[in-house]
């Protein structure tokens, strides 16, 4: 059996990365495959208690690197336990942010070396890649103020304007380093515009499947 295909949805907060996540989910499994929804930070047992460490606020003064070896320590059970089991599967694992979101966050974000996160990536994914990444993009203060109805704010959230910027900026610089793997969706449009242009970035994915 083909291994199943791997799609991550990243950007900065409240761009839509989860309304996305569920549209996709729907769209695909409509076209016949089995869809495993899933999370970064998080996606099994370990990696959510992991992910509850990092989000909380209490934590204000985590060391950059203490979160970017959280970060790699649930990946590295998120993928032994959930993602290459599924993959093998045949099944099709949709991810709410992964590893682009390290280097947008604690890379570009934080200022850790880039060649720090490269190492990790090297260990914990042995050259696992997406096979889609679909980088939602809008203004960091937008997506801020469609996150702020949601609920009180977690770590990342009480970061500052500048600290979203820098992220943004990694995540359009990891596009253009990958254009054969991600796609730029312009997510300050209206939600049917979002997921039209969602559903184009899928079709060559599902045509070949
Ligand atoms: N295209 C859109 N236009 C307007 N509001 C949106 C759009 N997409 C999502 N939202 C709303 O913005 C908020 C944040 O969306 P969410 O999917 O939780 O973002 P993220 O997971 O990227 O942080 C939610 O209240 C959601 O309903
Ligand atoms: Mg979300």
């Amino acid at each position: 059996m083909r291994r199943g295909r791997f799609i991550t949805v990243e950007g900065g907060e409240g761009v839509g990365k989860t309304t996305s996540l569920a549209f996709i989910a729907e769209y695909i499994r409509a076209r016949g495959h089995r869809v495993v929804c899933t999370r970064e930070p998080g996606g099994t047992p370990l990696g959510e208690a992991l992910r509850g460490l990092l989000l909380d606020p209490r934590y204000q003064g985590m060391d950059p690197e203490c979160e970017l070896l959280l970060m790699f320590a649930a990946r590295a059970q998120h993928l032994s336990e959930r993602i290459r089991p599924a993959l093998a599967r045949g099944e099709w694992v949709l991810c709410d942010r992964f590893t682009d979101a390290t280097y947008a966050y604690q890379g570009y974000g934080r200022g850790l070396p880039l060649a720090q996160i490269e190492a990790l990536e090297r260990m914990v994914q042995q050259g696992l890649q997406p096979d889609l990444t679909l980088v939602l993009d809008m203004p960091p203060a937008e997506g801020l103020e469609r996150a702020g109805k949601r609920s009180a704010p977690d770590r990342f959230e009480q970061e500052r304007l500048a600290f979203f910027e820098r992220v943004r900026t990694g995540y359009l610089a990891r596009a253009r380093e990958a254009p054969e793997r991600c796609c730029v969706i312009d997510a300050a449009r209206p939600p049917a515009q979002v997921e039209a242009a969602i559903q184009a970035a899928l079709a060559p994915l599902l045509e070949e499947a």
